[in-house]
């Protein structure tokens, strides 16, 4: 990666300021929990696992000074840091995991001194940040599979380096194949309204020396039809049991277009953005933002006074529109309520990666 996205600088939280690119490069050293929530509610630091490693870390800010003398009322304050955190945006499910994992150590621990718990929780997101690299590496080797010297591929949003701590999920593969020395082209949809696509995708490919074509999201099915592209590569916020994929709005229908131009459609998805615990894609919570994303892009007005806005930020996917599933531990292919069963089943009981 040309940069780190998210850091422990050994006081505060370091993350790259993503609002401001591509135009600049500024980073943020955050040493409290009300502007790291900022931060994810703004997106200054997005893409889920950045965002889990941003919970767990703030974590750590949020209970670092805390004068609880027992137990209980520690464990009441990380509930309390856990819940302000995670009230920063709903869709992203690595979020809750990284403030779950953070509170499962700190029970693990209740006959702990206190001060030894808040060193524990600090490691803990640290060693997210180390697992992160191991996991999009991996993601990227086994998803380079999936690539051939000379092709082109599609992807919506941003889910590089800059939505990770490593080199990104959907991106991975591409990043990993050129390592080897295969020429991968990148195709990026601009992603409306935020422009991901363009300000983040865009740059990081650039930057890496990866060719890249910027286009606007109504050019994919063109694209498509003109057989510029051999397939479409996609993150995820969150992946029910049954492979039904939450990500970046407008993914749905660059879906359902590979579908028509069978053209494969990939989503790569580290087991901590999958949720077991939701059977489809019905049920995962949809974030919906500020209208003025959609009438005033960028501080510039280009819709009429009051006009009635839908803005939501994710939409889902359904299962039978994706190909395979890449994890860390390998791809997954239909059907994925048994494959997806099978990979978490390997890695509880092979724990490390
Ligand atoms: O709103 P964002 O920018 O946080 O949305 C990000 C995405 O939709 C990504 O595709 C997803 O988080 C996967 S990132 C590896």
């Amino acid at each position: 990666m040309p940069v780190e996205t998210i850091a422990w600088t050994g006081q505060s939280v370091r993350i790259i300021d993503q609002t401001l690119l591509p135009i600049e490069v500024k980073y943020l050293d955050i040493g409290d929990i009300e502007t790291l929530r900022e931060a994810i509610k703004s997106l200054r630091v997005r893409g889920a696992p950045a965002i889990g490693i941003a919970a767990a870390l703030g974590c750590y800010l949020g209970v670092r000074r805390s004068a609880a003398g027992d137990f209980a009322s520690f464990r009441a304050e990380l509930k309390r840091v856990c819940d302000y955190i995670g009230s920063a945006r709903p869709t992203a499910v690595n979020l809750f995991w990284a403030l779950e994992r953070i509170q499962a150590l700190a029970d693990r621990m209740s006959d702990r001194p206190i001060e030894q718990i808040k060193h524990a929780i600090l490691n803990e997101a640290l060693d997210m940040i180390e697992e992160d690299h191991r996991i999009c590496r991996a993601i990227g080797r086994h998803g380079a599979e999936l690539l051939r010297d000379g092709m082109s591929i599609l992807t919506h949003c941003n889910a590089g380096g800059l939505a990770t701590a490593g080199y990104g999920t959907a991106l991975a593969p591409v990043f990993y194949a050129a390592e080897q020395g295969r020429r991968i082209h990148v195709y990026a949809d601009e992603t409306r309204p935020l422009l991901q696509g363009a300000r983040l995708t865009a740059w990081e490919c650039r930057e890496a020396g990866i060719p890249v074509t910027l286009i606007s999201d109504n050019m994919a099915a063109t694209v498509m039809a003109q057989g510029k592209v051999q397939a479409v590569f996609v993150g995820t916020d969150r992946t029910a049991a049954n492979g039904d994929v939450a990500n970046k709005i407008g993914t749905l229908g660059v879906a359902v277009l590979a579908h028509e131009f069978r053209i494969p459609f990939y989503v790569a998805a580290p087991l901590s953005s999958i949720d077991m615990s939701l059977e489809s894609g019905e049920q995962i919570p949809i974030e919906e933002r500020n209208p003025d994303e959609v009438t005033h892009p960028f501080g510039r007005q280009i819709a009429p006074d009051g006009i009635e806005v839908y803005n939501p930020a994710f939409d889902v996917t359904p299962h039978r529109y994706v190909t395979a599933i890449i994890t860390e531990r390998g791809i997954v292919r239909p059907p994925f309520t048994e494959g997806l069963r099978r990979v978490f089943d390997e890695a509880n009981t092979r724990r490390s990666l």
